[in-house]
């Protein structure tokens, strides 16, 4: 039997697309606890194996009230089977248009970044702790965080980086325990670990946006990301010098 007849015997059998098939077998399904807040105290378990099907329902989510005043849901963007898995908070103003992370003036600085790694969205995922925008850009409360936190969770286990680079104290404080009152430049430069994955820590780009001169410590945040990566510092970034537009 060639290739086409057992797909289409395997489809015709299982209901399933072959390469579902496939993937199922090689990818262990992630399971996702969710309560729904409608009026309902139920708890589902719902077993995913690919990160289209996880978005597709992500995308659907009414876990917690952001849900009511979300403009779009912002998954993720990037390679699915990347080496680095980067991390800010919550969606602004144009991710919640868009229905992309990253893709405002912090955005643009995070590009360059990645321009200086010599990496691209072949070989990386960016993404935030939080799928929707909080309004007006405020802090995200306590059961909006524990809302989307299963959804985090299991688009790290599909994802399977070898690293995730935490942006900024918040995002970085979603993962790590971080008490206030601590400052966040002693997390930098350490390796950490969140449900068995390397973290590291960098500043968000959208503070480099307001502190320009801190782009040094950026740039060894970056070289420090890639040793942990095992992965040579190209020599653009040896002495990067980056413009903030
Ligand atoms: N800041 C974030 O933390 N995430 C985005 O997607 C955009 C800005």
């Amino acid at each position: 039997m060639n290739k086409d007849t057992i797909e289409k015997a395997y489809t015709n059998t299982f209901g399933l697309a072959f390469s579902e098939l496939v993937f199922s077998r090689v990818r262990r399904p992630v399971t996702v606890r969710q309560r729904t807040i409608r009026g309902r105290k139920t708890e589902r378990t719902v077993k995913y194996t690919t990160l289209d099907k996880l978005d597709a329902v992500v995308q659907q989510c009414t876990g917690c009230a952001l849900s009511k005043t979300r403009t779009k849901v912002v998954f993720g963007k990037g390679a699915k089977k990347p080496e680095i898995v980067f991390v800010g908070e919550a969606p602004g103003e144009q991710e919640d248009l868009q229905g992309f992370p990253f893709v405002g003036r912090a955005g643009k600085l995070l590009d360059k970044w990645l321009a200086v790694m010599g990496l691209t969205l072949n070989e990386v995922y960016i993404m935030n702790t939080l799928k929707c925008r909080p309004p007006d850009n405020r802090d995200p409360l306590p059961e909006e965080k524990k809302a989307c936190r299963p959804w985090f969770d299991a688009q790290i286990a599909l994802l399977k980086p070898k690293v995730l680079c935490a942006l900024g104290r918040h995002g970085f404080g979603n993962l790590v325990p971080f008490e206030e009152g601590m400052s966040f430049g002693q997390f930098r430069l350490k390796k950490h670990a969140y449900n068995g994955v390397p973290v590291v820590a960098t500043y968000h780009p959208s503070f480099l946006l307001r502190s320009p001169g801190m782009m040094d410590k950026v740039y060894e945040d970056l070289r420090f990301l890639l040793e942990i990566c095992g992965r040579p510092v190209p020599p653009s970034l040896q002495s990067p010098d980056i413009k903030i537009e």
